[in-house]
């Protein structure tokens, strides 16, 4: 049974902070309600399962500007939320380390991190910066060798975009999570919308053709939008 999920994508910008708000509620089920149960710093766990969401390195923002994580709160309710590094320019976090002077985790430590939280919670789900291959550590090791440091069972979800280009993104994406024997549970549609153009009604079937993934789950665009209340009831509906 999968414990760590990790939500990369085929880009910055994606949907993954919105897919994993989506993906948090959905895995804490009846737990997790639009009145924020279970209390600050504590995992959600009331009839559902407990869900931790880690994002190892947030860029771009200031000490007291709202982060990725932020937003999954306003969304979920959900407080069990651990940010690693936070680094302010908004570029790729060996990137903005290097500019501020500030060291970096290595994988290896966030992998450890996420190991311990894995032993009281169900399900921990770990949003990366930007997509794959973007370096966490100044080895130039990012998600895919932070979750072969894991010893607690995951796999990758990827968050794709929904229109023309998508099928080379997303199959690059896929081929190199396959390259490195990275299992891949499904791809999910970032931002999918009311009235799909051409590209994106046949992108729904040509994606899973075309990287041997199934397409899991559609986050509607606007979603980001809605009130806690509205995002937790409509969110379980979301995936397959
Ligand atoms: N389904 C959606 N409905 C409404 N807005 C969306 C949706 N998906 C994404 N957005 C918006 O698009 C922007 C980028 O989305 P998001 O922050 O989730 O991307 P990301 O993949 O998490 O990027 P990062 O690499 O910075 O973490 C945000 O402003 C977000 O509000
Ligand atoms: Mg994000």
């Amino acid at each position: 049974m999968t414990k760590v999920l990790i939500i990369t994508g085929t880009d910055t910008g994606v949907g993954k902070t919105i897919c994993t708000a989506a993906l948090a509620t959905r895995y804490a089920g009846s737990a997790l309600r639009a009145d924020g149960v279970g209390g600050a710093g504590s995992a959600v766990r009331a009839g559902g399962g407990s869900v931790a969401v880690v994002k190892p390195a947030q860029t771009g923002v200031t000490a007291d500007e709202p982060g990725d994580l932020d937003d999954v709160r306003r969304l979920t309710g959900l407080t069990d939320l651990h940010e690693g590094v936070r680094l302010r320019d908004p570029l790729a976090p060996t990137t903005a380390a290097r500019r501020e002077g500030v060291p970096l985790p290595t994988v290896a430590a966030h992998a450890k991190f996420i190991d311990d939280l894995a032993i009281t919670r169900e399900t921990v789900l770990l949003e990366g910066a930007g997509g794959l291959l973007v370096g966490l550590d100044e080895d130039g090791h990012g998600l895919a060798e932070l979750a072969a440091a894991l010893n607690t069972p995951f796999a990758f979800v990827v968050v794709t975009r929904s229109g023309l280009g998508t099928l080379n993104h997303t199959g690059l994406t896929v081929e190199a999570l396959r390259a490195r024997s990275l299992p891949i549970d499904g791809l999910i549609i970032g931002s999918w919308p009311a009235e799909p153009d051409l590209a994106e009604q046949c992108n729904l079937d040509d994606l899973p053709v075309t990287t041997g993934v199934p397409v899991i789950g559609r986050i509607p665009a606007g979603a980001g939008q809605l009130d806690q209340a509205a995002f937790t009831a409509a969110a379980p509906g979301w995936f397959a």
